[in-house]
Protein backbone atom coordinates (compact mmCIF):
# COMPACT_ATOMS: atom_id res chain seq x y z
CA UNK A 1 0.00 0.00 0.00
CA UNK A 2 3.00 2.22 -0.65
CA UNK A 3 3.78 5.07 1.86
CA UNK A 4 0.58 5.03 3.07
CA UNK A 5 0.90 3.55 6.80
CA UNK A 6 4.01 5.74 7.58
CA UNK A 7 2.58 8.82 6.48
CA UNK A 8 -0.78 7.43 8.59
CA UNK A 9 2.17 7.20 11.37
CA UNK A 10 3.03 11.07 10.79
CA UNK A 11 -0.27 11.82 11.13
CA UNK A 12 -0.73 13.45 7.73
CA UNK A 13 -3.79 13.35 5.77
CA UNK A 14 -4.70 10.39 3.34
CA UNK A 15 -3.19 11.00 -0.09
CA UNK A 16 -4.88 9.53 -3.23
CA UNK A 17 -1.96 8.36 -5.62
CA UNK A 18 -2.32 4.84 -5.05
CA UNK A 19 -5.50 3.31 -6.39
CA UNK A 20 -4.97 0.27 -4.94
CA UNK A 21 -4.05 2.29 -1.17
CA UNK A 22 -6.02 -0.74 0.48
CA UNK A 23 -3.77 -3.25 -0.97
CA UNK A 24 -1.62 -4.46 2.42
CA UNK A 25 -3.41 -2.46 4.92
CA UNK A 26 -5.62 -3.58 7.96
CA UNK A 27 -8.90 -3.49 8.55
CA UNK A 28 -11.02 -2.62 11.56
CA UNK A 29 -14.83 -3.25 12.25
CA UNK A 30 -16.56 -0.55 14.39
CA UNK A 31 -20.13 -1.81 15.79
CA UNK A 32 -21.24 1.47 16.10
CA UNK A 33 -24.51 0.94 18.24
CA UNK A 34 -21.35 -0.57 21.05
CA UNK A 35 -18.44 1.68 20.38
CA UNK A 36 -18.56 4.62 21.80
CA UNK A 37 -21.42 6.44 23.42
CA UNK A 38 -20.92 10.50 23.51
CA UNK A 39 -24.68 11.68 24.78
CA UNK A 40 -25.22 9.08 27.51
CA UNK A 41 -28.41 7.63 26.05
CA UNK A 42 -26.47 3.81 26.37
CA UNK A 43 -26.14 3.49 22.55
CA UNK A 44 -23.12 4.61 20.87
CA UNK A 45 -23.05 6.97 17.80
CA UNK A 46 -20.77 8.91 15.34
CA UNK A 47 -19.71 11.30 17.85
CA UNK A 48 -18.31 8.89 20.20
CA UNK A 49 -16.40 7.20 17.31
CA UNK A 50 -14.72 10.30 16.32
CA UNK A 51 -13.55 10.80 19.54
CA UNK A 52 -11.72 7.52 20.37
CA UNK A 53 -10.31 7.49 16.83
CA UNK A 54 -7.02 7.68 18.52
CA UNK A 55 -6.79 4.68 19.83
CA UNK A 56 -7.24 3.24 16.21
CA UNK A 57 -4.36 4.92 15.26
CA UNK A 58 -2.49 4.50 17.84
CA UNK A 59 -3.33 0.39 17.30
CA UNK A 60 -2.23 1.09 13.99
CA UNK A 61 -4.92 -0.14 11.49
CA UNK A 62 -5.54 1.72 8.54
CA UNK A 63 -9.52 1.42 7.45
CA UNK A 64 -12.16 1.69 9.85
CA UNK A 65 -15.72 0.03 8.75
CA UNK A 66 -18.99 1.77 10.08
CA UNK A 67 -21.81 -0.55 10.63
CA UNK A 68 -25.09 0.64 8.88
CA UNK A 69 -26.12 4.42 10.64
CA UNK A 70 -29.24 4.78 8.93
CA UNK A 71 -32.51 5.65 9.69
CA UNK A 72 -34.07 2.60 10.78
CA UNK A 73 -36.93 0.89 12.81
CA UNK A 74 -33.99 -1.41 13.95
CA UNK A 75 -35.88 -4.34 13.40
CA UNK A 76 -32.22 -6.05 12.97
CA UNK A 77 -30.07 -3.08 14.45
CA UNK A 78 -29.83 -1.02 11.03
CA UNK A 79 -29.69 -3.76 8.56
CA UNK A 80 -32.98 -2.86 7.95
CA UNK A 81 -32.48 1.24 6.07
CA UNK A 82 -35.16 3.56 6.02
CA UNK A 83 -33.40 5.44 4.68
CA UNK A 84 -30.08 5.44 3.05
CA UNK A 85 -28.87 9.48 2.79
CA UNK A 86 -29.09 9.99 5.99
CA UNK A 87 -28.17 9.57 9.42
CA UNK A 88 -30.19 8.15 12.42
CA UNK A 89 -30.68 10.97 15.21
CA UNK A 90 -29.85 8.08 17.89
CA UNK A 91 -26.15 8.02 16.10
CA UNK A 92 -25.84 12.15 15.25
CA UNK A 93 -26.62 13.75 12.13
CA UNK A 94 -24.80 14.44 8.92
CA UNK A 95 -22.18 17.28 10.44
CA UNK A 96 -20.94 13.98 12.81
CA UNK A 97 -20.23 12.15 10.01
CA UNK A 98 -18.24 14.55 7.77
CA UNK A 99 -16.43 15.70 11.03
CA UNK A 100 -15.62 11.64 11.81
CA UNK A 101 -14.69 11.22 8.09
CA UNK A 102 -12.09 14.49 8.28
CA UNK A 103 -10.93 13.33 11.60
CA UNK A 104 -10.40 9.69 10.71
CA UNK A 105 -8.08 11.26 7.04
CA UNK A 106 -6.43 13.65 9.49
CA UNK A 107 -4.93 10.42 11.64
CA UNK A 108 -4.48 8.78 8.38
CA UNK A 109 -7.29 6.38 8.73
CA UNK A 110 -9.55 5.74 6.17
CA UNK A 111 -13.52 4.77 6.32
CA UNK A 112 -15.52 2.26 4.64
CA UNK A 113 -19.43 2.66 5.22
CA UNK A 114 -22.24 -0.02 5.17
CA UNK A 115 -24.43 -0.58 1.85
CA UNK A 116 -27.66 -2.32 2.71
CA UNK A 117 -28.32 -3.56 -1.35
CA UNK A 118 -30.08 -6.71 -0.82
CA UNK A 119 -32.78 -5.10 1.04
CA UNK A 120 -34.26 -2.22 2.90
CA UNK A 121 -37.07 -1.85 5.49
CA UNK A 122 -40.37 -2.63 5.21
CA UNK A 123 -40.65 0.87 6.34
CA UNK A 124 -38.79 2.43 3.90
CA UNK A 125 -41.29 4.53 1.80
CA UNK A 126 -40.12 2.54 -1.36
CA UNK A 127 -41.94 -0.48 0.05
CA UNK A 128 -44.77 1.81 1.49
CA UNK A 129 -45.62 2.60 -2.31
CA UNK A 130 -44.76 -1.09 -3.36
CA UNK A 131 -47.53 -2.72 -0.85
CA UNK A 132 -50.08 -0.07 -1.01
CA UNK A 133 -51.28 -1.54 -4.86
CA UNK A 134 -50.67 -4.19 -7.49
CA UNK A 135 -50.16 -1.15 -9.86
CA UNK A 136 -47.63 1.21 -7.63
CA UNK A 137 -44.83 2.91 -9.07
CA UNK A 138 -42.37 1.03 -6.90
CA UNK A 139 -44.24 -2.43 -7.06
CA UNK A 140 -41.80 -4.00 -9.46
CA UNK A 141 -38.78 -2.67 -6.94
CA UNK A 142 -39.38 -5.65 -4.72
CA UNK A 143 -39.84 -9.26 -5.52
CA UNK A 144 -43.94 -10.26 -5.60
CA UNK A 145 -45.59 -13.64 -6.33
CA UNK A 146 -49.07 -14.97 -6.10
CA UNK A 147 -49.52 -17.78 -3.49
CA UNK A 148 -48.52 -21.10 -4.70
CA UNK A 149 -51.47 -23.59 -5.58
CA UNK A 150 -52.11 -24.44 -1.69
CA UNK A 151 -52.02 -20.94 -1.05
CA UNK A 152 -49.57 -20.91 1.06
CA UNK A 153 -45.72 -19.36 -0.27
CA UNK A 154 -44.76 -19.60 -4.23
CA UNK A 155 -41.79 -21.54 -3.74
CA UNK A 156 -39.72 -23.80 -0.56
CA UNK A 157 -37.04 -21.04 -0.54
CA UNK A 158 -36.14 -20.01 2.85
CA UNK A 159 -34.66 -17.23 5.16
CA UNK A 160 -31.54 -17.03 6.31
CA UNK A 161 -33.30 -16.17 9.70
CA UNK A 162 -35.14 -19.39 9.81
CA UNK A 163 -38.93 -19.64 8.46
CA UNK A 164 -40.23 -19.46 5.32
CA UNK A 165 -38.94 -16.51 3.00
CA UNK A 166 -42.10 -15.48 1.64
CA UNK A 167 -44.88 -13.07 3.63
CA UNK A 168 -48.19 -12.57 2.64
CA UNK A 169 -49.50 -9.13 2.33
CA UNK A 170 -53.08 -9.55 3.04
CA UNK A 171 -53.52 -6.00 0.73
CA UNK A 172 -52.40 -6.69 -2.26
CA UNK A 173 -53.19 -10.72 -1.84
CA UNK A 174 -49.39 -11.33 -3.13
CA UNK A 175 -46.34 -12.56 -1.49
CA UNK A 176 -42.95 -11.10 -0.88
CA UNK A 177 -39.99 -11.93 -0.59
CA UNK A 178 -37.25 -11.59 1.92
CA UNK A 179 -34.02 -13.82 2.36
CA UNK A 180 -34.16 -12.14 6.40
CA UNK A 181 -36.81 -11.05 8.60
CA UNK A 182 -40.48 -10.18 7.22
CA UNK A 183 -39.12 -6.43 8.25
CA UNK A 184 -36.38 -6.62 5.54
CA UNK A 185 -38.05 -7.27 2.02
CA UNK A 186 -35.47 -8.28 -0.65
CA UNK A 187 -35.27 -5.74 -3.65
CA UNK A 188 -35.15 -6.45 -7.30
CA UNK A 189 -32.08 -6.07 -8.77
CA UNK A 190 -33.30 -6.96 -12.39
CA UNK A 191 -35.08 -3.63 -12.39
CA UNK A 192 -33.00 -0.96 -13.74
CA UNK A 193 -34.90 1.36 -11.51
CA UNK A 194 -33.33 -0.24 -8.34
CA UNK A 195 -29.26 -0.27 -9.79
CA UNK A 196 -29.91 3.48 -10.55
CA UNK A 197 -30.85 4.11 -7.27
CA UNK A 198 -28.21 2.48 -5.98
CA UNK A 199 -25.47 4.33 -8.33
CA UNK A 200 -27.38 7.56 -6.67
CA UNK A 201 -26.46 6.65 -3.08
CA UNK A 202 -23.24 5.33 -3.50
CA UNK A 203 -22.29 8.58 -5.39
CA UNK A 204 -23.61 10.68 -2.57
CA UNK A 205 -21.91 8.93 0.35
CA UNK A 206 -18.87 9.06 -2.52
CA UNK A 207 -19.16 12.89 -2.96
CA UNK A 208 -18.85 12.87 0.93
CA UNK A 209 -16.07 11.95 0.97
CA UNK A 210 -16.09 8.07 2.28
CA UNK A 211 -12.89 5.47 1.11
CA UNK A 212 -15.61 2.78 0.31
CA UNK A 213 -18.18 0.39 0.99
CA UNK A 214 -18.65 -2.76 2.83
CA UNK A 215 -21.54 -4.83 0.99
CA UNK A 216 -23.59 -6.24 2.95
CA UNK A 217 -25.20 -9.87 1.52
CA UNK A 218 -23.22 -9.27 -1.21
CA UNK A 219 -23.76 -12.76 -2.83
CA UNK A 220 -27.43 -12.69 -2.88
CA UNK A 221 -28.69 -9.76 -4.77
CA UNK A 222 -29.77 -11.45 -7.74
CA UNK A 223 -32.19 -13.95 -7.67
CA UNK A 224 -33.12 -16.04 -10.40
CA UNK A 225 -35.49 -15.58 -12.71
CA UNK A 226 -38.23 -18.14 -12.72
CA UNK A 227 -37.70 -18.32 -8.84
CA UNK A 228 -38.02 -22.02 -9.38
CA UNK A 229 -37.82 -24.53 -6.03
CA UNK A 230 -34.76 -25.09 -4.86
CA UNK A 231 -33.37 -28.79 -4.55
CA UNK A 232 -34.55 -29.79 -0.89
CA UNK A 233 -33.28 -32.62 1.13
CA UNK A 234 -34.64 -32.31 4.26
CA UNK A 235 -37.72 -31.08 5.91
CA UNK A 236 -37.12 -27.33 7.02
CA UNK A 237 -38.96 -26.09 9.96
CA UNK A 238 -38.87 -22.93 12.50
CA UNK A 239 -38.16 -25.23 15.28
CA UNK A 240 -34.60 -26.13 14.03
CA UNK A 241 -31.44 -24.30 14.45
CA UNK A 242 -31.49 -21.84 11.18
CA UNK A 243 -27.98 -22.94 9.76
CA UNK A 244 -29.59 -26.72 9.88
CA UNK A 245 -32.89 -25.86 8.17
CA UNK A 246 -30.91 -23.88 5.44
CA UNK A 247 -28.51 -26.40 4.97
CA UNK A 248 -31.54 -28.67 3.84
CA UNK A 249 -31.41 -26.86 0.36
CA UNK A 250 -28.74 -26.64 -2.52
CA UNK A 251 -29.16 -22.87 -2.71
CA UNK A 252 -28.59 -22.85 -6.59
CA UNK A 253 -31.49 -19.94 -7.57
CA UNK A 254 -31.53 -18.00 -4.29
CA UNK A 255 -28.45 -16.88 -4.41
CA UNK A 256 -24.59 -16.33 -6.06
CA UNK A 257 -26.46 -16.00 -9.24
CA UNK A 258 -24.13 -15.23 -12.04
CA UNK A 259 -25.85 -11.56 -12.39
CA UNK A 260 -25.05 -10.32 -9.60
CA UNK A 261 -21.00 -9.72 -10.94
CA UNK A 262 -23.07 -7.45 -13.45
CA UNK A 263 -23.68 -4.84 -10.55
CA UNK A 264 -20.36 -5.00 -8.70
CA UNK A 265 -19.18 -4.19 -13.20
CA UNK A 266 -21.41 -0.60 -12.50
CA UNK A 267 -20.20 0.08 -8.91
CA UNK A 268 -16.33 -0.91 -9.66
CA UNK A 269 -17.07 1.82 -12.57
CA UNK A 270 -18.11 4.57 -10.02
CA UNK A 271 -15.67 3.76 -7.13
CA UNK A 272 -12.57 4.02 -9.62
CA UNK A 273 -13.94 7.64 -9.94
CA UNK A 274 -13.26 7.68 -6.59
CA UNK A 275 -10.73 5.79 -5.65
CA UNK A 276 -12.71 3.89 -3.16
CA UNK A 277 -12.42 0.11 -2.35
CA UNK A 278 -15.44 -1.93 -2.39
CA UNK A 279 -15.39 -4.91 -0.14
CA UNK A 280 -18.25 -8.18 -0.11
CA UNK A 281 -19.65 -9.72 2.69
CA UNK A 282 -19.58 -12.60 0.33
CA UNK A 283 -21.15 -15.30 3.03
CA UNK A 284 -19.76 -18.44 1.08
CA UNK A 285 -17.52 -20.66 2.65
CA UNK A 286 -15.67 -22.20 -0.07
CA UNK A 287 -12.77 -20.49 -2.44
CA UNK A 288 -13.62 -21.23 -5.29
CA UNK A 289 -17.20 -19.53 -4.48
CA UNK A 290 -15.70 -16.64 -3.51
CA UNK A 291 -12.82 -15.65 -5.25
CA UNK A 292 -15.42 -15.18 -8.56
CA UNK A 293 -16.51 -11.89 -6.78
CA UNK A 294 -12.50 -10.62 -6.53
CA UNK A 295 -10.59 -9.05 -9.18
CA UNK A 296 -9.34 -9.93 -11.66
CA UNK A 297 -12.37 -12.11 -12.11
CA UNK A 298 -14.74 -10.32 -10.42
CA UNK A 299 -15.15 -6.65 -9.79
CA UNK A 300 -14.97 -6.67 -6.19
CA UNK A 301 -11.57 -5.28 -4.90
CA UNK A 302 -12.04 -7.80 -1.33
CA UNK A 303 -14.13 -10.29 -0.49
CA UNK A 304 -14.10 -11.04 3.37
CA UNK A 305 -13.29 -15.02 3.84
CA UNK A 306 -15.54 -16.44 6.70
CA UNK A 307 -14.88 -19.77 6.80
CA UNK A 308 -12.19 -19.72 9.35
CA UNK A 309 -15.46 -18.68 11.50
CA UNK A 310 -16.81 -22.23 10.86
CA UNK A 311 -14.51 -24.33 11.40
CA UNK A 312 -12.86 -26.43 14.10
CA UNK A 313 -9.31 -25.53 15.22
CA UNK A 314 -7.48 -27.53 12.92
CA UNK A 315 -4.06 -26.94 11.33
CA UNK A 316 -4.40 -29.62 8.23
CA UNK A 317 -8.31 -27.79 7.39
CA UNK A 318 -6.49 -24.16 7.86
CA UNK A 319 -3.34 -25.30 5.48
CA UNK A 320 -5.91 -26.19 3.12
CA UNK A 321 -8.24 -22.92 3.31
CA UNK A 322 -5.68 -21.05 3.37
CA UNK A 323 -3.96 -22.37 0.70
CA UNK A 324 -6.69 -22.97 -1.54
CA UNK A 325 -7.32 -19.30 -0.95
CA UNK A 326 -3.94 -18.01 -1.84
CA UNK A 327 -3.62 -20.41 -4.76
CA UNK A 328 -6.77 -18.77 -6.53
CA UNK A 329 -6.48 -14.86 -5.36
CA UNK A 330 -4.34 -12.74 -5.44
CA UNK A 331 -4.33 -9.48 -2.96
CA UNK A 332 -8.12 -9.75 -3.06
CA UNK A 333 -9.22 -11.78 0.55
CA UNK A 334 -9.82 -9.86 3.26
CA UNK A 335 -9.10 -12.15 6.58
CA UNK A 336 -11.61 -12.47 9.48
CA UNK A 337 -12.22 -14.16 12.95
CA UNK A 338 -14.50 -12.18 14.28
CA UNK A 339 -17.63 -10.04 13.56
CA UNK A 340 -21.06 -8.56 14.63
CA UNK A 341 -22.73 -11.80 13.38
CA UNK A 342 -20.54 -14.65 15.28
CA UNK A 343 -19.21 -15.70 18.82
CA UNK A 344 -15.84 -14.35 19.40
CA UNK A 345 -13.26 -16.53 18.26
CA UNK A 346 -11.65 -16.42 22.02
CA UNK A 347 -15.05 -18.09 23.16
CA UNK A 348 -14.98 -20.41 20.34
CA UNK A 349 -11.71 -21.55 20.82
CA UNK A 350 -12.26 -22.62 24.25
CA UNK A 351 -12.00 -19.36 25.99
CA UNK A 352 -9.69 -17.82 28.75
CA UNK A 353 -5.95 -17.98 28.66
CA UNK A 354 -6.08 -20.99 25.87
CA UNK A 355 -8.82 -19.23 23.76
CA UNK A 356 -6.74 -16.12 23.66
CA UNK A 357 -3.79 -17.40 22.93
CA UNK A 358 -5.34 -19.68 19.76
CA UNK A 359 -6.81 -16.32 18.61
CA UNK A 360 -4.19 -14.80 18.71
CA UNK A 361 -1.87 -17.56 16.73
CA UNK A 362 -4.86 -17.82 13.98
CA UNK A 363 -4.09 -13.92 13.59
CA UNK A 364 -0.82 -14.30 13.72
CA UNK A 365 -1.03 -16.87 10.75
CA UNK A 366 -3.55 -14.74 8.90
CA UNK A 367 -1.19 -11.31 8.90
CA UNK A 368 0.80 -12.83 7.25
CA UNK A 369 -0.75 -13.83 4.31
CA UNK A 370 -1.47 -11.61 0.79
CA UNK A 371 -4.89 -9.47 1.65
CA UNK A 372 -6.08 -7.46 3.91
CA UNK A 373 -6.15 -9.05 7.56
CA UNK A 374 -9.38 -7.43 9.27
CA UNK A 375 -9.93 -6.97 13.22
CA UNK A 376 -13.26 -6.66 14.56
CA UNK A 377 -13.71 -4.49 17.99
CA UNK A 378 -12.61 -5.70 21.29
CA UNK A 379 -10.41 -8.59 19.06
CA UNK A 380 -7.35 -6.39 20.32
CA UNK A 381 -8.23 -6.80 23.76
CA UNK A 382 -8.93 -10.16 23.13
CA UNK A 383 -12.33 -10.27 24.59
CA UNK A 384 -14.47 -12.78 25.13
CA UNK A 385 -18.54 -12.96 24.22
CA UNK A 386 -20.12 -10.78 26.74
CA UNK A 387 -22.75 -12.46 29.03
CA UNK A 388 -26.48 -11.34 28.29
CA UNK A 389 -29.05 -12.90 30.21
CA UNK A 390 -32.07 -14.69 27.81
CA UNK A 391 -34.33 -11.90 29.11
CA UNK A 392 -32.16 -9.07 28.11
CA UNK A 393 -31.38 -10.68 24.50
CA UNK A 394 -32.40 -8.04 21.93
CA UNK A 395 -31.06 -10.33 18.89
CA UNK A 396 -34.21 -10.70 16.66
CA UNK A 397 -32.39 -14.18 15.56
CA UNK A 398 -31.65 -14.66 20.00
CA UNK A 399 -34.97 -13.95 20.83
CA UNK A 400 -36.21 -16.71 18.63
CA UNK A 401 -32.93 -19.38 19.62
CA UNK A 402 -30.98 -18.07 22.54
CA UNK A 403 -28.21 -20.15 21.98
CA UNK A 404 -27.51 -18.57 18.79
CA UNK A 405 -27.97 -15.01 19.79
CA UNK A 406 -25.99 -12.47 18.38
CA UNK A 407 -26.06 -10.43 21.49
CA UNK A 408 -22.82 -11.68 23.68
CA UNK A 409 -20.10 -10.47 20.30
CA UNK A 410 -22.25 -7.22 20.27
CA UNK A 411 -21.61 -5.69 23.90
CA UNK A 412 -20.18 -2.62 24.37
CA UNK A 413 -16.20 -1.89 24.30
CA UNK A 414 -14.61 -1.58 27.82
CA UNK A 415 -12.70 1.37 27.66
CA UNK A 416 -11.47 1.97 31.09
CA UNK A 417 -12.48 0.48 34.25
CA UNK A 418 -15.78 2.12 36.28
CA UNK A 419 -19.63 2.96 35.72
CA UNK A 420 -20.00 2.40 31.77
CA UNK A 421 -16.16 1.62 31.40
CA UNK A 422 -16.12 4.63 28.93
CA UNK A 423 -18.47 3.16 26.56
CA UNK A 424 -21.41 5.53 28.45
CA UNK A 425 -22.20 7.74 31.53
CA UNK A 426 -26.21 6.49 31.15
CA UNK A 427 -27.05 2.57 30.74
CA UNK A 428 -25.61 0.38 28.13
CA UNK A 429 -28.03 -1.20 26.00
CA UNK A 430 -26.94 -4.66 26.50
CA UNK A 431 -25.30 -5.82 29.33
CA UNK A 432 -21.49 -5.20 29.86
CA UNK A 433 -21.39 -5.35 33.68
CA UNK A 434 -19.69 -9.18 33.36
CA UNK A 435 -16.23 -7.08 32.54
CA UNK A 436 -13.59 -6.49 34.74
CA UNK A 437 -10.33 -3.77 34.53
CA UNK A 438 -8.13 -6.26 33.08
CA UNK A 439 -10.63 -6.07 29.65
CA UNK A 440 -9.86 -2.28 29.10
CA UNK A 441 -8.13 -0.71 26.45
CA UNK A 442 -6.97 2.09 29.82
CA UNK A 443 -5.28 -1.02 31.98
CA UNK A 444 -3.96 -3.14 28.96
CA UNK A 445 -2.21 0.05 27.48
CA UNK A 446 -0.65 0.15 30.63
CA UNK A 447 0.97 -3.24 30.73
CA UNK A 448 3.81 -4.10 28.06
CA UNK A 449 2.74 -7.91 27.77
CA UNK A 450 -1.46 -6.74 27.03
CA UNK A 451 -2.96 -8.64 24.52
CA UNK A 452 -3.71 -5.26 23.25
CA UNK A 453 -0.13 -4.37 22.95
CA UNK A 454 1.00 -8.04 21.58
CA UNK A 455 -2.03 -7.17 18.92
CA UNK A 456 -0.72 -3.51 18.12
CA UNK A 457 2.97 -5.15 17.61
CA UNK A 458 1.61 -7.71 15.67
CA UNK A 459 -0.19 -4.85 13.17
CA UNK A 460 2.78 -2.98 13.37
CA UNK A 461 5.37 -6.30 12.01
CA UNK A 462 2.57 -6.90 9.51
CA UNK A 463 3.13 -3.49 8.15
CA UNK A 464 6.87 -3.75 7.63
CA UNK A 465 6.69 -7.46 6.01
CA UNK A 466 3.84 -6.75 3.92
CA UNK A 467 6.02 -4.20 2.26
CA UNK A 468 8.86 -6.64 0.81
CA UNK A 469 7.11 -9.93 1.17
CA UNK A 470 6.20 -10.06 -2.88
CA UNK A 471 5.72 -11.68 -4.46
CA UNK A 472 2.89 -13.58 -3.07
CA UNK A 473 3.33 -17.04 -3.55
CA UNK A 474 2.97 -19.12 -0.47
CA UNK A 475 5.32 -22.11 -0.09
CA UNK A 476 4.12 -24.55 2.58
CA UNK A 477 6.61 -26.00 4.85
CA UNK A 478 6.79 -29.31 5.72
CA UNK A 479 6.38 -29.53 9.77
CA UNK A 480 4.71 -31.92 12.52
CA UNK A 481 1.29 -31.93 11.88
CA UNK A 482 0.37 -29.65 14.91
CA UNK A 483 1.98 -26.84 13.35
CA UNK A 484 1.33 -24.73 10.26
CA UNK A 485 4.15 -23.26 8.74
CA UNK A 486 4.36 -21.32 5.30
CA UNK A 487 6.80 -18.70 3.62
CA UNK A 488 6.25 -15.75 2.00
CA UNK A 489 9.17 -14.76 0.00
CA UNK A 490 12.08 -13.79 2.80
CA UNK A 491 8.98 -13.66 5.64
CA UNK A 492 8.27 -17.25 7.16
CA UNK A 493 5.23 -17.71 9.39
CA UNK A 494 4.85 -20.72 12.52
CA UNK A 495 2.02 -21.83 14.79
CA UNK A 496 1.77 -24.19 16.88
CA UNK A 497 -1.78 -25.25 16.63
CA UNK A 498 -1.79 -27.67 19.52
CA UNK A 499 -2.12 -27.07 23.25
CA UNK A 500 1.09 -28.76 24.24
CA UNK A 501 5.03 -27.72 23.11
CA UNK A 502 6.35 -29.12 19.88
CA UNK A 503 9.60 -29.38 18.16
CA UNK A 504 10.09 -27.29 15.21
CA UNK A 505 12.93 -27.24 12.54
CA UNK A 506 13.92 -23.69 11.08
CA UNK A 507 13.88 -24.27 7.25
CA UNK A 508 17.40 -23.80 5.44
CA UNK A 509 18.74 -19.94 6.11
CA UNK A 510 19.42 -17.61 8.48
CA UNK A 511 16.10 -16.64 10.02
CA UNK A 512 15.32 -13.63 12.57
CA UNK A 513 12.27 -13.84 14.32
CA UNK A 514 10.16 -10.23 13.96
CA UNK A 515 7.34 -11.16 15.79
CA UNK A 516 5.99 -14.12 18.51
CA UNK A 517 3.52 -14.83 21.02
CA UNK A 518 6.03 -17.15 23.34
CA UNK A 519 9.26 -17.13 23.93
CA UNK A 520 11.26 -16.64 20.69
CA UNK A 521 12.41 -13.04 21.14
CA UNK A 522 12.50 -10.48 18.56
CA UNK A 523 15.74 -10.34 17.05
CA UNK A 524 16.69 -14.15 18.33
CA UNK A 525 16.74 -16.98 16.20
CA UNK A 526 14.18 -19.56 15.52
CA UNK A 527 13.46 -21.73 19.30
CA UNK A 528 13.95 -25.50 19.11
CA UNK A 529 10.08 -25.91 20.33
CA UNK A 530 7.31 -23.75 19.72
CA UNK A 531 4.86 -23.81 23.04
CA UNK A 532 1.29 -24.87 22.93
CA UNK A 533 -0.57 -21.84 20.66
CA UNK A 534 2.42 -20.43 20.37
CA UNK A 535 2.69 -18.51 16.89
CA UNK A 536 6.08 -16.47 15.78
CA UNK A 537 6.65 -14.05 12.29
CA UNK A 538 10.57 -14.54 11.09
CA UNK A 539 12.17 -13.02 8.31
CA UNK A 540 15.27 -13.91 6.30
CA UNK A 541 18.81 -12.27 7.63
C1 LIG B 1 -25.38 -9.33 7.16
C2 LIG B 1 -25.10 -8.57 8.44
C3 LIG B 1 -26.04 -9.07 9.50
C4 LIG B 1 -27.46 -8.81 9.05
C5 LIG B 1 -27.72 -9.45 7.68
C6 LIG B 1 -28.98 -8.95 7.07
O1 LIG B 1 -25.08 -10.67 7.26
O2 LIG B 1 -23.76 -8.71 8.79
O3 LIG B 1 -25.80 -8.45 10.74
O4 LIG B 1 -28.36 -9.33 9.99
O5 LIG B 1 -26.71 -9.13 6.77
O6 LIG B 1 -28.83 -7.64 6.61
Amino acid sequence: MGGFHSEAAAGVSVTTDDPNWWDGAVGYEVYVRSFADSDGDGVGDLEGIRRRLPHLAWLGVDIVWLTPFYPSPMADFGYDVSDYEAVHPLFGDMADFDRLVSDAHDLGLRVVIDIVPNHTSNRHPWFVDARSSPGAARRDWYIWRDPGPDGGPPNNWWSVFGGPAWTLDPGTGQYYLHLFLPEQPDLNWANPEVREAFVGILRFWLERGVDGFRIDVAHALAKDPGLRDLPQHCRADESMHRTEAWMCFDHIHDIDQPEVHEIYREWADLAAGYEAVLVGEVYLLRPSQVVPYVKPRGHLDLAFAFAPMHMAYDPSAYRRLFGRFTELADRGIAWVQCSHDEPRSVTRFGGGDLGRRRALALSVLMMGLPGVPWLYQGEELALEDGKVPVDRIVDPVGRIHPEDSRDGCRTPMPWEEGPGMGFTTGEPWLPMDDRDGGDTVAVQKRDPGSWLNRYRRLISVRHEIDRFARPDSIEWIESPTQVVAYRRGPVLVMANMADEPVAVTSPPGKWQVRYSTGRGLPGGSIPPTLGGAEALIAVRD
